[in-house]
């Protein structure tokens, strides 16, 4: 990490606590997010450049491809949010960025942007875990969650069990030990020959399959704990679809089969750690959120242990600008980076997160 002096231009006196209006940008995979949180008006505007179909062809991210996407892509998404918000850049009180975990170099170009714009104008920046900002996502706009919470992360890179004590304290009750359930989901819908990012599609087939014709095992719910394995269930799904004769029919039914197994294993794993956390709110973010069967699944826990579930707005369950603004208005609210230096972090546990100041 490269040190340098605390910011001249920095005059953290003219920053007022109140009407604190955060824009946000997230790159640290392959959507460059954009949005502007306002802490009286709320969500003013976001943006989201999706590079899917760059990566397409490839079957999945490219880093390189992605780094220099978000480089092109920031700066004209930044304008194209002020202005379908109405607001010029001048009104912007803090700039919040995505430092990590990610892809290093998509990391580097939104870092390297929201710390120049926030130099140029005189105005805070803070950097922000990727994973905090999903977990933070269902608040936006839902009021009734507050601490403590039960927190279950699902992503492309992550599958996580959380007790979320306050913001910045998240203690890790479990985790998976090997793929997490986004990459299993997007593994799968590979050997499908279905389309990157596979989970939406992988559900979409999963629509048409005949239910209980394959029996998917539930990893690791037969021994005591709170972790996940997720590479076995795929390896059973590439089993089972090379012993059929490849249809259609059979490749809808493992769909379904694998969906039904993968999410039955979080079901169990989460009634486990709310009966043993006592916690009665349960969480759930990231892109594997979005999954409909997920949210019947686990909507049930309502009635059997009385707990409320909430997830994100589906436009907030995948990487998007709007987490990391509203994740940089809490943060921005106590602490703030006076230093010009900054890192990103490819690696990132959340549990190194601290409350802020
Ligand atoms: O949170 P996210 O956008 O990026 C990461 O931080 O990883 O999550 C992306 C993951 C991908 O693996 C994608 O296939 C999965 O979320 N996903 C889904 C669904 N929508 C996105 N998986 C299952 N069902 C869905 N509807
Ligand atoms: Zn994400």
């Amino acid at each position: 990490m490269l040190t340098l002096p605390t910011d001249p231009k920095l005059n953290l006196g003219n920053f007022k606590v109140k009407d604190m209006r955060i824009l946000g940008i997230e790159t640290s995979c392959d959507e460059t997010g954009i949005a502007v949180y306002d802490e009286l008006h709320g969500l003013m505007g976001h943006e989201i450049y999706s590079q899917i179909e760059l990566h397409r062809e490839y079957g999945g991210v490219v880093p390189e491809l992605a780094s220099r996407d978000h480089v092109h892509k920031t700066l004209p998404l930044i304008n194209k949010t002020l202005v379908s918000a109405g607001i010029e850049k001048s009104s912007i009180t803090g700039i919040a960025y995505t430092a990590g975990p990610g892809l290093m170099g998509a990391l580097l170009s939104g870092a390297s942007i929201g710390r120049s714009l926030a130099w140029s104008l005189g105005i805070p920046c803070t950097p922000i875990h990727h994973m905090e900002g999903h977990l933070l996502a269902p608040m936006i706009d839902d009021e009734n969650i507050s601490f403590p919470f039960l927190a279950l992360l699902v992503s492309g890179g992550h599958t996580q069990l959380i007790a979320a004590h306050k913001l910045g304290e998240y203690e890790l009750l479990g985790e998976s030990i090997d793929d997490a359930i986004g990459e299993a989901f997007d593994k799968t819908a590979k050997m499908l020959g279905l389309p990157y990012p596979g989970g939406p599609e992988v559900a979409k087939l999963a629509e048409q399959g005949i239910a209980n014709t394959y029996k998917f095992p539930r990893p690791m719910t037969d021994r005591p704990g709170l972790d996940f394995s997720y590479s076995g269930l795929k390896t059973f799904a590439i089993n089972t679809f090379n012993a059929t004769e490849k249809s259609e029919q059979d490749k809808a039914n493992i769909a379904l089969a694998f969906q039904t197994a993968a999410v039955d294993t979080l079901f169990i794993k989460c009634k486990r750690a709310l009966k043993q956390t006592k916690l009665n709110q349960l969480v759930v973010a990231g892109g594997v959120s979005a999954n409909q069967y997920l949210r019947e699944k686990l909507g049930t826990l309502k009635q059997e242990l009385s707990t409320n579930v909430h997830y994100p707005s589906k436009e907030y369950c995948t990487d998007n600008g709007a987490m990391i603004a509203y994740t940089g208005y809490l943060r921005l609210k106590h602490e703030h980076q006076q230093s010009l230096s900054f890192s990103t972090k490819a690696r990132w546990p959340l549990t190194e997160l601290h409350p802020p100041m």
